[in-house]
């Protein structure tokens, strides 16, 4: 397959360069999956289901194929055979598709028909004249409805309960007690870029562009789906307009591929944006109960955090929100336990943070409500509980410079000149200013990848891996730390990349992308080095001749004497000299379960907003937030900068703005699309900065990196909140906060 991306860069790690992808973004010379147009292209579009439940009972596809360009309707009667039932579940990290196998509906907006033509207007009228018709059953949307289940693992395994100490003696024990409940609620993943997929069999080799968050889990689910060796499926995905975890998982793109088997030519399918909100995946509502105590002296006795979310009738995820509880506040006892409700929805999943957004705005809300029964400053309060070590396990983190988050973020903010009560702040309008803090994390992963590095006879290095950049800047960052490990500036190395064929890069997901493939080019860089040095160490006619591997150091495409750097020679004379195109060597990174068992590892950060709020009409504007994070070794702050901001801008959402609103009658999102679900824009973000805390952690992986990509959502919403209350004496607990909450 054709090489898709390949790039050269100046400058090197620690570096701000800015992303070199971006001029081809800019000029629209960046080629996303529907930009593919092979010769012979039809295409194809989804009809979905308007019912929550029941069953299709006719569709009009007569009148469907009638339509002039209409090529083929795809049905549960026609559609290709499978080698597996879409709702089995033995491919890991799969979820239950929805791939036309019967008549039923089990969700509104699940895909009933694929109508396949040759112009995309022809498709979507052939969709439109399908006109289902439906034996409708009630629908369960709601958290309130149904009956609650104890699931056996949260998240991505994580158990549904924990215990650490007695939290009934705990709270029973407090001199002050807060019990308050907290509602989140259901997201729809909005990329830039909307799920798609172009399609092309030969026999049974699969060439796909298709956006994808992981190359190997897609791959091997397509392979058991369809029955077809895995070597002979090709996936280009070299740039996403986002990802946030619902590209992680192969969902209805594979009605893209089984229309073009259907009909034997390429097929193109995307998905509308209102057919976002169904069949991809979304972030769970939760209902979240706090249960804190704590001492006269603001001490916490004990932290019960309880979470009631929901799943589909027909699939499990199970949002995790209750895991930031385990390590955040030095409780001495801590429990968190979590239930679920099965709904008539799509399956909810992976959305940035899982969990740890949801969770962490209900756990800073009620650390705000707990300093407020304990007449502290709520930063006080905070760093009163600071956990020096992980609280459930007793583990020491790996490192933590929370308390120079807090600080730092403070003084930039300037929360020293807060007052304690609230509605005590005007501005010259006269509107209500408050001031919030919380407190953010996010777990530090590491999963498992494998990279190719060469160093080439003209000195330059190579290095290549299947990666994924959603536009968090992959690639720089992935190339920075290439010539770092090669010993080479950064212009003199290419990185190629985006496609399934490359060395397995693992996802890009759990904030882990940059750590573990970084970690596995760093691994690969230094081999090919090491190759490198043997042949002039063992070399008679070089002047590294005896100096063995470790007696030499690589630096800007020369190698030197570690004990002389005066002596030594350049990559190509080295090449030149042995008779070779190249040396290149396999790197790989993988968790360490020892430096697991040793340390707990996290990101930290803390986030200030002040927001003011119209005092006659309860509206509320974001209009300061800042955020000090410290997340191990920065491989490129611009980069990072940019991806706090985003992350600040998601809580910002979260806190006043992103919901979907589910019609209770019908089942159906009433806010399918970007006008009525509301997202911020820049005016409502007038002031955001991130501060980037210097952390060095010598033990979470090779590089000392933690993730960046998903903590800044976390503490920014119960911040907002939390400012909310200090602007209006109001403690709105329901998110997004209304007009209405406040009033
Ligand atoms: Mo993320 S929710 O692991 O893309």
């Amino acid at each position: 397959m054709a090489e898709v991306i390949s790039m050269r860069h100046g400058s090197s790690a620690g570096q701000p360069i800015t992303r070199r992808d971006g001029p081809l973004k800019v000029t629209g010379a960046a080629r996303y999956a529907a930009d593919n147009h092979p010769p012979g292209l039809l295409h194809a579009v989804l009809a979905t289901s308007a019912i929550g439940r029941g069953r299709v009972t006719s569709l009009d596809e007569a009148a469907a194929r009638a339509h002039p360009g209409v090529v083929a309707v795809m049905t549960p009667a026609n559609r290709p055979a499978l080698a597996m039932d879409p709702d089995d579940k033995s491919v890991p990290f799969s979820f239950r598709m929805d791939l036309l196998q019967d008549q039923r509906v089990r969700y509104a907006g699940q895909p009933v028909a694929v109508v396949i033509a040759e112009t995309l207007e022809a498709a979507t009228e052939g969709a439109a004249l399908l006109a289902p018709r439906y034996e409708a059953e009630p629908a369960e949307v709601s958290l309130d409805e149904g009956e609650a289940f104890v699931p056996p693992i949260v998240g991505a395994g994580a158990p549904a309960e924990l215990r650490h100490g007695d939290a009934e003696a705990g709270l029973a024990a407090a001199a002050n007690r807060i019990e308050a409940t907290y509602e989140t609620p259901t997201q729809f993943h909005n990329a830039m870029e909307p799920h798609g997929v172009v399609a092309a069999w030969d026999g049974d080799a699969l060439s796909l562009d298709m956006p994808t968050q992981g190359f190997a889990l897609t791959v091997m689910c397509l392979a058991a789906l369809f029955g077809i060796p895995a070597e002979g499926i090709h996936i280009r995905s070299p740039f996403l307009g986002g990802g946030f975890g619902s590209k992680l998982l192969t969902g209805p793109q594979v009605l893209g591929i089984l229309a073009a088997r259907l009909v034997g030519r390429p097929v193109k399918l995307v998905l509308r944006r209102g057919q976002m909100y169904g069949p991809v995946t979304h972030r769970a509502p939760t209902r979240q109960v706090l249960r804190l105590g704590a001492a006269p002296d603001g001490g916490l006795t004990a932290l019960h955090h309880h979470v009631r979310t929901a799943t589909s009738r027909f699939d499990d995820f199970i949002e995790p929100s209750g895991g930031v509880s385990h390590t955040l506040y030095a409780a001495p006892a801590i429990r968190t336990t979590h239930e679920a409700v099965r709904l008539d929805t799509g399956t909810p999943g992976f959305m940035r943070a899982p969990g740890e957004a949801s969770g962490s705005i209900a756990l800073e809300s009620a650390m705000d409500e707990m300093a407020l029964a304990c007449s502290m400053d709520p930063l006080a309060f905070r760093l009163r509980n600071y956990a020096e070590v992980e609280p459930v396990s007793g583990k020491p983190f790996s490192s933590k410079a929370l308390r120079e988050c807090y600080a730092q973020g403070a003084a930039r903010f300037g929360w020293a000149g807060r007052p304690l009560a609230p509605r005590t702040m005007r501005d010259a309008q006269g509107m209500l200013v408050g001031w919030g803090v919380g407190t953010a994390t996010f777990p530090a992963h590491l999963f498992q990848a494998a990279a190719r590095a060469a160093i080439r006879r003209d000195g330059s290095g190579l290095v290549e891996a299947g990666a994924h950049d959603m536009g968090q800047g992959a690639w720089t960052a992935f190339t920075q730390i290439a010539a770092e490990s090669l010993g080479l500036d950064v212009e003199r190395v290419e990185f190629r990349s985006g496609t399934s064929d490359l060395p397995d890069a693992g996802i890009a997901g759990g904030s882990a992308h940059t750590a573990t493939l970084g970690g596995a080019i760093r691994d690969a860089g230094l081999k090919a080095v090491a190759r490198l040095a043997e042949l002039a160490t063992e070399d008679p006619r070089s002047p590294l001749f005896g100096a063995g591997n470790v007696g030499v150091v690589a630096r800007d495409g020369r190698l030197l004497r570690r004990d002389d750097e005066g002596r030594g020679e350049s990559f190509a004379e080295i090449l030149a000299r042995a008779g070779l195109a190249e040396v290149e060597a396999k790197g790989s990174a993988a968790p360490d379960p020892a430096a697991a068992e040793a340390y707990a590892s996290h990101a930290h950060g803390a986030v200030f907003a002040e927001v003011k709020v119209d005092p006659e009409l309860g509206q509320v504007r974001a209009t300061r937030i800042v955020g000090a994070f410290a997340a191990g070794r920065i491989i490129n702050p611009r980069l990072v900068r940019s991806q706090y901001d985003g992350g600040m801008i998601w809580g910002v959402s979260c806190a006043l703005h992103e919901r979907a609103a589910i019609d209770r009658r019908s089942g159906r999102v009433m806010n399918a699309d970007l006008a009525e679900y509301h997202l911020p824009v820049n005016a409502d973000v007038p002031s955001l900065e991130a501060i980037l805390v210097e952390e060095r952690d010598p033990h979470v992986n090779a590089l000392g990196i933690k993730g960046v990509g998903e903590i800044a959502i976390t503490g920014t919403a119960g911040a907002v909140a939390n400012a909310v209350w200090h602007a209006t004496g109001v403690r709105a607990r329901r998110f997004p906060i209304a007009v209405e909450d406040l009033l």
